[in-house]
């Protein structure tokens, strides 16, 4: 089949960035490395990109094709195009990290966050002479961490990370989670305290982004939200992540609906004034544009406070949905 290829080419020696394309012959079975390979070995050697495997384990091939991060090893030629020999694959480096050659990226980023959560075991006391017992449960909850093979996809397309470049990122929120959630571990209150701060856990806006990307199943929004809940539970409650937490329930438990008005100072803090000025003349804007009814003025839960039809429904399905939160797992020796 002919395949058309627009590849993203940066020549760090002479600061020159711009696309090359190529079309080429390849069977139907090939994968989008294959094709560049090719493209490297008969068409222009001068194409760098970083590929071992070819068999979507270690993790080196990923890079952004039609404009999604993906592995190139693992993206069958047919699918990406949908059969269509006109369909021109843009293939690009990933985002978020600085590119080093053409598709080869500055992985520092990747790794510095990862080595940011203590990517390791910190058992409480002296390790015991035997194994540990673990229940099963347990280790099948962290099977779909342990799965992440480092490619760094998640992070070129993280949404947060694009503006802010403090955020730990998903890779390393994934794997934070590996380890706070492993019950050999004696560190996780203090692991759930460093990543309830400012550019952790409660910086993620939960764009789904990663999810869709990780070719590997770890899914690091949901392990985000794991943490998330887990930091609630052991009382870690001091930070806006958390009050916004909180305040959100206690308004629909209240009121079956979100309080505009009190959102603001129930997540920032009551008496964070610095904070409300800054946010003042947003919150200006929505009362003229009719977005902060004064009738939510009275706080949630206060006498005269609004409350919509049928709230012991409202409340049912809150109740509910905490009931369904998993038990954690311990460990013995
Ligand atoms: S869900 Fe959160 S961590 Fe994942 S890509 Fe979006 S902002 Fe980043
Ligand atoms: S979490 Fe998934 S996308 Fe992110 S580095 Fe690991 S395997 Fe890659
Ligand atoms: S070459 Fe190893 S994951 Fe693609």
């Amino acid at each position: 089949m002919k395949v058309k290829l627009k590849v993203r080419r940066t020549d760090p020696e002479h600061g020159a960035a711009g696309y090359s394309q190529y079309a080429i012959d390849m069977p139907e079975s090939s994968t989008l490395l294959d094709a560049l390979i090719q493209v490297r070995e008969y068409e222009d050697g001068t194409l760098a990109l970083r590929c071992s495997c070819r068999s979507a384990i270690c993790g080196s091939c990923s890079m952004r094709v039609d404009r999604r991060a993906r592995l190139a090893c693992r993206a069958k030629i047919i699918t990406v195009t949908g059969g269509d020999e006109e369909h021109e694959i843009l293939v690009e480096p990933m985002t978020n990290m600085p590119v080093i050659k053409d598709l080869i990226v500055d992985q520092e980023l990747f790794f510095s966050k990862i080595r940011q959560v203590d990517p390791y075991l910190q058992p409480l006391g002296p390790v015991p002479e035997r194994e540990y017992r673990v229940p099963n449960e347990a280790m099948i909850d962290l099977t779909h961490t342990m799965n992440c093979i480092m490619c760094g996809a998640c992070v070129s397309d993280c949404t947060v990370l694009e503006v802010d470049k403090n955020f730990i990122a998903p890779a390393a929120l994934a794997k934070a989670y590996r380890f706070a959630a492993d019950p050999r571990d004696g560190h996780t209150h203090e692991r759930l305290e460093k990543l309830s701060e400012y550019s952790g856990i409660w910086d993620c806006t939960r764009c789904n982004m990663c999810v869709e990307v990780c070719p590997k199943g770890v899914a690091p929004m949901n392990r985000i939200l794991q943490l998330r809940e887990m930091a609630m539970e052991a009382g870690i409650q001091n930070n806006a992540g958390a009050r916004h937490t909180n305040i959100f329930t206690k308004s629909i438990i209240d009121g079956g609906r979100l309080n505009e008005v009190w959102m603001l100072p129930g997540s920032v803090g009551m008496f964070n004034v610095p904070r409300l000025l800054v946010e003042a003349p947003g919150a200006l804007r929505m009362l003229r544009v009719g977005k902060l009814p004064l009738a939510q003025a009275i706080p949630p839960g206060a006498p005269g406070s609004h409350k919509m039809q049928g709230m012991d429904r409202v409340r049912n399905v809150v109740k509910k949905a905490a009931l369904l939160k998993p038990k954690r797992a311990e460990v013995t020796d």
